[in-house]
């Protein structure tokens, strides 16, 4: 049966959330306090790029011709107060200045929301959060609702991917449903009643529980990363292949091949900053062992950026002073414009620091940086550089002619910081290529 569903805050999460759940058959309203980008939502399109995305509002944007009209934005919380069985926090948690969540904008969402809820309904967070969080908006909410009816928080954490938002929400891996009663796991279960008839697993658990799984999952994925990297640093040091060395762990069902591409570490709004308030909480908690390994897993991540950039002076014969460079990619990585933390990015700008005349070009991504040139192709990015860094993996790039650059550059020489170009291919064009990590033989 539908219900109806408010969801705050309308970026990369909120955005696909909120079409996931008209898809879903729910009728929904999105609240952002950014005008433009509710007026964008409300035209069909989307503030991002984010593959398929827009055909999923138009399907069910209110107003669009021949949409289900299930679906609308607006700035205004009175309109979803009392409306809503169902309230989604979708809000940003970014780092703050220790390396915990800034958790300024959920806050406000609860002080925004809580006066105005008359109703029974439930307050469902899926921001990451550090654990312990949803206790203390549940106090906070009990302590301003003027509702005698109960309004409850439930966690149901979020795992979509960057660039698969879409088909991540509408068919998630797992459903994780932190909750305080039955009657909220039942509400939860009939949000989610076409995942779950199509045997999506359900976690029921309690709120902490909830929290720390979204923690615990990124964490895991930074530490697979970094784990791989520091074998790539062990392939060069005795000489190994270290794409042939996550191949072969990859067929151990027990490990998987996934988030073993060694290269130039993880970047985005999600893994850095979780990894990060993981780590700080994991220490406020006395938990001193989790936040070791997280200090490692991020130092290791630095370090790969940085040993790109030394390897990219070393290359040059160890001055990058007024020397052209190309770099390939600023996205944190590639089918998004999203450049928070991007490891492209900081390599660049690394170089341009150390006096590089560095060139960018992103198919997506805005450089945006007075510190480079934003390159319009990649042609332009080529012109005259005397190394080329491939930086962001987009299919673009894999696809590169190299024998049609041969001409463009002053010296064909690439670095391949994310092991995913053809060396063959390259060198057989006249290249020399670069792929630390992977052995020259192979
Ligand atoms: C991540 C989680 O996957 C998602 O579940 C969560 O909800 C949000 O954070 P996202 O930030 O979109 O999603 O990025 P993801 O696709 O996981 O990649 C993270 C970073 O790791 C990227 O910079 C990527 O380039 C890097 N990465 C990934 C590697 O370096 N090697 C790999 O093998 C996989």
């Amino acid at each position: 049966m539908s219900l109806r569903i408010s969801v705050i805050g309308t970026n990369y999460l909120g955005a696909a959330h909120a079409a996931a759940m008209a898809e879903f058959g729910h009728r929904v309203i999105g609240v952002d306090v950014v005008a433009s980008r509710v007026a964008t939502l409300n035209a069909g399109r989307s503030p991002v790029f984010e593959d398929g995305l827009e055909p999923l509002l138009r399907k069910h944007v209110q107003g669009i011709a021949g949409s289900t009209d299930r679906l609308r934005f607006t700035t205004d919380y009175d309109e979803i107060a009392d409306w809503a069985d169902v309230h989604f926090i979708c809000v940003g948690t970014p780092q703050g200045d220790d390396g915990s969540a800034d958790l300024t904008e959920v806050r406000s969402v609860i002080e925004t929301l809580a006066p105005r809820l008359t109703t029974a309904a439930l307050v469902v967070g899926k921001s990451t959060v550090p654990v312990g969080t949803a206790r203390t908006l549940q106090q906070r909410l009990d302590a301003i609702v003027p509702s005698r009816e109960r309004v409850e928080v439930v966690w149901n954490p979020e795992f979509l991917r960057e660039a698969h938002a879409v088909a991540d929400s509408l068919r998630p891996d797992r459903i994780v449903l932190g909750a305080q009663s039955p009657a909220a796991i039942d509400l939860m279960r009939r949000v989610y009643a076409i995942p779950i008839s199509e045997d999506t697993p359900v976690i029921e658990c309690d709120l902490q529980t909830a929290e720390l799984i979204k923690a615990a999952a990124n964490s895991f994925l930074a530490t697979k990363i970094s784990f791989i990297n520091a074998m790539a640093r062990m392939c060069q040091a005795a000489g190994g292949d270290v794409a042939r060395l996550a191949d072969a762990l990859g067929h151990d069902r027990r490990i998987g091949r996934e988030y073993l591409n060694a290269g130039l570490g993880f970047g985005g709004g999600c893994l850095p900053k979780d990894v990060r308030a993981l780590a700080v909480r994991a220490a406020q908690l006395g938990v001193g062992e989790l936040s070791d390994l997280l200090g490692s897993v991020e130092a290791i991540n630095a370090g790969q950026r940085t040993a790109i950039a030394d390897l990219a002076v070393a290359e040059l014969g160890g001055d990058i002073r007024g020397r052209r460079v190309a770099v390939l990619g600023a996205a944190f990585k590639p089918g998004t414009d999203d450049t928070r933390d991007s490891p492209a990015l900081t390599v660049a700008r690394d170089l341009a620091a150390r006096g590089g005349d560095v060139r960018v070009y992103d198919p997506q991504a805005e450089v945006g940086d007075g510190l480079l040139y934003a390159a319009g192709s990649v042609r332009e990015a080529l012109a005259d550089a005397e190394l080329v860094l491939h930086l962001t993996e987009w299919e673009e790039f894999r696809q590169l002619e190299p024998a049609e650059y041969l001409a463009v550059v002053a010296n064909p020489l690439i670095i391949d910081a994310r092991l995913k170009l053809d060396r063959h291919r390259w060198t057989a064009a006249g290249w020399k290529v670069v792929q630390p990590g992977r052995a020259a033989t192979l």
